[in-house]
């Protein structure tokens, strides 16, 4: 009898066989298949007035590996107690809410067994103090009709949602490591301020965390009044900058990108690091103060503002660090008297790295100027168009001379299929389904998946995805699912976890580094459709050198831009002492993807010991494109052994930012130690002069734009030191291209490396010349000259 798995496989081992068979530059595309379901997934069914599903679903999620087997992942907060009722004040009942459990709060760096959702149906719901949240918290609102939280008139926190508390009387001390602060959402809430004496420096979000986390569609209402101090979302680097950060959106801290927001009218702050995805609108808010390394906005619209971007900058060595590189992208900014200021002047060696793109411009008198001095760029009182625009050093082909520019600079190149409608990057939130009905949704452990982290679930979400594979929305309850062999998921899916569900490999068929296995495979090769995937951790349980964590093979369908992609779902590869995985993704030829907030981390400090002590693991490869695209990636690749990310024969890619880390133990063993060079994945070449992973390696592509980059080599030699950094040596290259790729390069900074740019393995742009504070910033570069 042909089960419904050995349907599925052999489905795909006829495409396989198919695309083996014809020339792979022409082979034909086939559209999705699906399972053969009765009802497809076409429109959501809810009714008005009711819920979102998430609300209303059979709560089945759990921790595997919490020793409490009745610990709750899913938290209602009117089951705790809250009435959203705009009266009675809620703020106890939505603490408990979070802190139920003996879960991760002060005093406990980093956990994964106390996942939580927080959940608020539509309300209003009254807080006089802070909501602490602990680590691995995901806080949801009624997708539908987000609820509000309103700041009562005597509200005494700090701020309304408090990611890293302060700890009284601490001296400054917060319950988190701020770069450790991991695994964090909060989604569809409105945090209104207008209650507030406009006096006081109350906060909306104080979102002082790092990598895997986002804010999706929240909202900040602040008082209007004169002089208000209030702060939409804040994440400082020293509480100063709150204080100083009064008239604006402030930011402080490291790498992050922002994409999609709205400030408008008069006075607010945002500010964090790792934001990835947001759709944030944020009222009366002004200016954007930031700082730090690397900051890439896409797609921002400003109004009525006093100034929109406002840049500290002056700072060249790492102890007066300020604003390292600046990257701008698709912007409004109406009705504001200075888009850009910076607080120096740059002269080529005091940075303050800028780049501008599709900038409009109405009633801006000045684009770019210097705080209380010169007008670099003028603006105009009508209305003005920034088609690219430069400020720092500037690079074409093989000439290692930087020409300081202010001015024009070739634009970008955004193929057709990048873009959207309005020549905007083309960009799609985080998938959150609000319209489907509870009937529409198929959670796995109602079909006979486990999720315990111990029993052989391969089976069992084969069949799920075979039965419900377009038809409905594929809920991973939490839990962790272990998988001894390749789970397919056909094109058609759409697939979501809850608080971070894990899909972890492992088991004898991963073990073969010369005999690689995929672990999950996204559509089978060549097939066009949509494939969706939100909140899943893909990782393995012990070595599993042989496993290709997730190769994706789908591609979106002709007139669905962005059909085909990953939001809020990372690569961990954790909890091993040896071999982790022989590589994290792998975009094939065919594929299309939209990548959101997908961090692949290899971890150098283990999550659950209370020392957060560092660790070494040996993940071969992070990316390897070989797509034709389209594909936008809005994510990061930390320390894997041979590269971050490879890019053989792609096409058509936006980079939109990027950060990637040498793993810390090389050269000790060398690269690509413990794996070896495999021709089938196009491995880069490696020198025994720099036996270190690449960042970035870039091999015969085509129209791939990268559009902000902070890479890191922390060489750390002998135990964990890292002594090269302060002369630059930790590895002589680390972002090679080959001498014919059309790739551009924009608003790229590094840390500890020599050469910033390589071609052909031969060095070109020397970190000398390019230093501004913690790393060295080169504006631009493109193979022919500007
Ligand atoms: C176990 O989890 C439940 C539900 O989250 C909680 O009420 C209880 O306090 C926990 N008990 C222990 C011992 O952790
Ligand atoms: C703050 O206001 C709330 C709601 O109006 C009220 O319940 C609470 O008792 C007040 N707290 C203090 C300390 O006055
Ligand atoms: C707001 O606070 C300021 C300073 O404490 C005070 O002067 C003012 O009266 C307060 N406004 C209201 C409406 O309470
Ligand atoms: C706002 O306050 C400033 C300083 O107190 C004052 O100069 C300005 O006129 C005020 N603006 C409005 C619209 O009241
Ligand atoms: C931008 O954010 C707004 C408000 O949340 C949302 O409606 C819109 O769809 C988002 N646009 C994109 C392209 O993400
Ligand atoms: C900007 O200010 C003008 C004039 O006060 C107002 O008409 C407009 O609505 C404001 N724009 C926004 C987005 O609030
Ligand atoms: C830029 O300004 C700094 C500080 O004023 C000065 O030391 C440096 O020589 C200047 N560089 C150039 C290229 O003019
Ligand atoms: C090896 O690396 C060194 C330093 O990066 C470079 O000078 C040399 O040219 C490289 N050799 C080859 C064959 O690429
Ligand atoms: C590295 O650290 C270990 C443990 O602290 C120590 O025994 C060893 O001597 C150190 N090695 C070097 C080369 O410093
Ligand atoms: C750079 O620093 C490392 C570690 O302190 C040292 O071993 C090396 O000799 C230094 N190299 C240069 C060129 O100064």
């Amino acid at each position: 009898m042909l089960t419904e798995q050995s349907l599925a496989m052999s489905r795909r081992f006829g495409l396989a066989l198919l695309s083996a068979s014809v020339c792979l530059l022409f082979a034909p595309f086939v559209s999705a298949l699906g399972s053969s379901c009765s009802a497809p997934l076409t429109t959501g069914q809810a009714q008005p007035g009711d819920p979102y599903w998430l609300q209303n679903i059979k709560h089945q999620g759990t921790s595997a590996f919490n020793p409490n087997s009745t610990y709750q992942v899913f938290r209602n907060v009117k089951d705790f107690g809250a009435k959203g009722d705009g009266l009675n004040d809620d703020t106890a009942a939505i603490n408990a809410a979070m802190s139920e459990g003996y879960r991760c709060g002060y005093g406990c760096q980093s956990s994964t067994l106390t996942p939580a959702i927080v959940y608020f149906p539509p309300g209003q719901y009254l807080v006089s103090s802070a909501i602490n949240t602990y680590y691995y918290t995901q806080m949801i609102g009624d997708a539908r009709t987000p609820p509000t939280l309103l700041a009562s008139s005597n509200f005494t926190g700090f701020a309304v949602i408090d990611a890293d508390p302060y700890v009284p009387g601490g001296g400054g001390a917060q319950w988190f490591v701020n770069q450790d602060n991991f695994y964090r959402s909060v989604r569809n809430l409105i945090i209104d301020l207008r209650r507030v004496n406009a006096t006081a420096p109350v906060i909306g979000i104080h979102w002082q965390v790092s990598q895997a986390t986002s804010l999706i569609n929240v909202v900040v209402e602040m008082s209007q009044a004169n002089g208000t101090q209030h702060l939409g979302i804040c994440s400082h680097i020293s509480p100063k900058l709150i204080v100083a950060g009064k008239n604006g959106i402030s930011v402080g801290n490291q790498q992050f990108t922002v994409r999609n927001i709205t400030v408008n009218n008069a006075v607010v702050g945002i500010n964090a690091a790792w934001t990835w995805g947001m759709g944030l609108v944020l009222t009366h808010a002004c200016y954007v103060l930031t700082s730090w390394i690397g900051w890439t906005y896409q797609r921002v619209s400003i109004n009525n503002c006093s100034i929109g971007f406002s840049l500290t900058t002056g700072g060249t060595t790492a102890a007066t660090q300020t604003v390292g590189s600046e990257a701008i992208i698709d912007v409004t900014v109406m009705n504001t008297p200075v888009f850009v200021q910076t607080t120096t002047a740059s002269n080529g060696t005091l940075a303050g790295s800028i780049v501008l793109n599709n900038v409009q411009l109405h009633n801006v008198p000045v684009a770019v100027g210097v705080k209380g001095g010169e007008v670099v760029l003028k603006g105009s009182s009508s209305s003005m168009y920034i088609d690219s625009w430069a400020q720092g050093n500037v690079y074409a082909g093989n000439d290692g001379v930087p020409q300081f520019t202010q001015g024009n600079i070739k634009p970008p190149q955004k193929p057709w299929n990048i873009i959207d409608s309005q020549n905007n990057i083309f960009g799609r939130g985080h998938p959150q389904y609000p319209d489907y009905s509870v009937d529409q949704i198929a959670s796995v452990k109602s079909y006979g998946a486990v999720g315990d982290g111990r029993t052989d679930d391969t089976a069992a979400l084969q069949r799920i995805f075979d039965m419900f594979a377009g038809c409905k929305l594929i809920f991973f309850d939490a839990g962790t699912y272990y998988i001894t062999d390749t789970l397919y998921i056909p094109a058609g899916s759409q697939i979501t976890g809850e608080a971070w569900s894990v899909i972890l490999g492992g088991g004898a068929k991963f073990q073969d580094q010369k005999n690689p296995k995929v672990m999950v495979e996204a559509g089978a090769p060549y097939t066009i459709g949509i494939l969706e995937i939100t909140d899943i951790i893909f990782s393995t349980l012990g070595p599993a050198p042989g496993a290709i964590l997730v190769e994706w093979n789908v591609k979106q369908p002709w007139d669905q831009q962005g059909g085909a992609g990953m939001w809020d779902t990372y690569f961990r590869y954790v909890r091993v002492l040896a071999a982790g995985c022989l590589m994290g993704l792998h975009l094939t030829q065919g594929s299309s993807a939209y990548l959101e907030g997908t961090w692949l981390w290899t971890a150098d400090h283990d999550l659950d010991d209370p020392q957060g002590r560092q660790t070494s693991i040996f993940t071969g490869r992070g990316i390897l494109s070989e797509s034709f695209g389209p594909v936008w990636m809005i994510g990061t690749a930390e320390h894997a052994a041979l590269y971050q990310y490879n890019f053989h024969a792609a096409q058509n890619h936006w980079i939109g930012f990027a950060q990637t880390e040498t793993p810390y133990y090389q050269p000790i063993p060398p690269a690509p130690q413990p794996y070896s060079i495999n021709s089938a994945y196009y491995d880069p070449v490696f020198n025994s002069s720099n036996p270190m992973a690449w960042a970035m390696y870039v091999v015969q592509s085509w129209d791939l734009t990268l559009f902000g980059k902070v890479i890191h080599s922390l060489r750390l030699t002998i135990n964990y030191t890292q002594g090269c950094l302060a002369n630059y040596t930790c590895q002589n290259g680390i972002l090679n291209i080959d001498d014919q790729s059309t790739i551009m390069l924009y608003s790229v900074s590094t840390v500890g490396t020599t050469y910033q740019l390589t071609i052909q393995e031969q060095g070109i742009i020397n970190e000398k010349y390019n230093r501004d504070g913690f790393q060295e910033t080169f504006t631009a570069w493109s193979r022919s000259p500007y």
